[in-house]
């Protein structure tokens, strides 16, 4: 079972199966950033109001840049996870100045943004600019251990090593923008956590965890 039949497969699923969410409607990068930063700690019916607002106050990289962190602060009220807030506003200052308010389209640009981490620079680059970089989160990695039927702890780094090579492979052979996507969706909608939807997942048939009966326990951490 290839990676290509994976990437494949689940990119079909997506097309049926995936919900209608807003950031979906567009591929802006100012709005795929703006969601991705409010998703990382967030979920996603809570942040749905937060980023209607926001847009509506801030509908460009610039409005952004050039507001009051106080206002800005205002509209993040109830989010949480407050210093998400500070970075974007920086970032978007310093989309600003440098690159004339439009996010370039450039993995170590983005990577270099207040705030931007690999999950987040990945995000962007996959989803707005439809380029096959990996975006890897919490996620991800449950779905690809489960897919890759690896037992070895996820908080190791060559685990999530091998993950995000694994992933790194698989984006190439679909359309970067829907594969981040799908992936994200499966193990929203299927791939979870506690008890997998394996009678519900289109690629369950190749899955290795599945095969070995405990897809559930997947992934293991080191025990402390
Ligand atoms: N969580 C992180 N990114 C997401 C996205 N684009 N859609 C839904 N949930 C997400």
């Amino acid at each position: 079972e290839s990676l290509t039949d994976f990437a494949h497969t689940l990119v079909a699923w997506y097309r049926v199966n995936a919900r209608k969410l807003p950031w979906r409607e567009t591929t802006d990068p100012y709005r795929i950033l703006v969601s991705e930063t409010m998703l990382q700690q967030t979920r996603v019916e809570t942040v749905i109001p937060y980023y209607h607002r926001f847009l509506e106050a801030y509908p460009d990289a610039t409005a952004l840049a050039d507001a009051a962190e106080d206002d800005v602060m205002k509209l993040w009220e109830g989010l949480g996870y407050y210093r998400r807030a500070r970075n974007l506003h920086r970032a978007m200052q310093v989309v600003r100045d440098s690159y004339g308010g439009t996010i370039p389209d450039d993995a170590e640009a983005v990577r270099a943004l207040p705030g931007v981490g690999p999950y987040t620079a990945g995000a962007v680059m996959s989803i707005a600019f439809n380029r096959p970089q990996a975006a890897v989160d919490g996620n991800v990695l449950r779905v690809m251990a489960r897919y890759l039927g690896i037992f070895d702890p996820i908080d190791l780094p060559t685990t999530k090593r091998t993950i995000s090579s694994a992933v790194d492979r698989a984006i190439h052979q679909a359309e970067p923008r829907l594969f981040t996507q799908a992936l994200m969706e499966l193990g929203a909608l299927v791939c979870v956590p506690r008890r997998p939807r394996c009678d519900a997942c289109p690629v369950a048939h190749g899955c290795l965890g599945r095969q070995s009966g405990r897809a559930a326990e997947l992934p293991t951490k080191t025990p402390k």
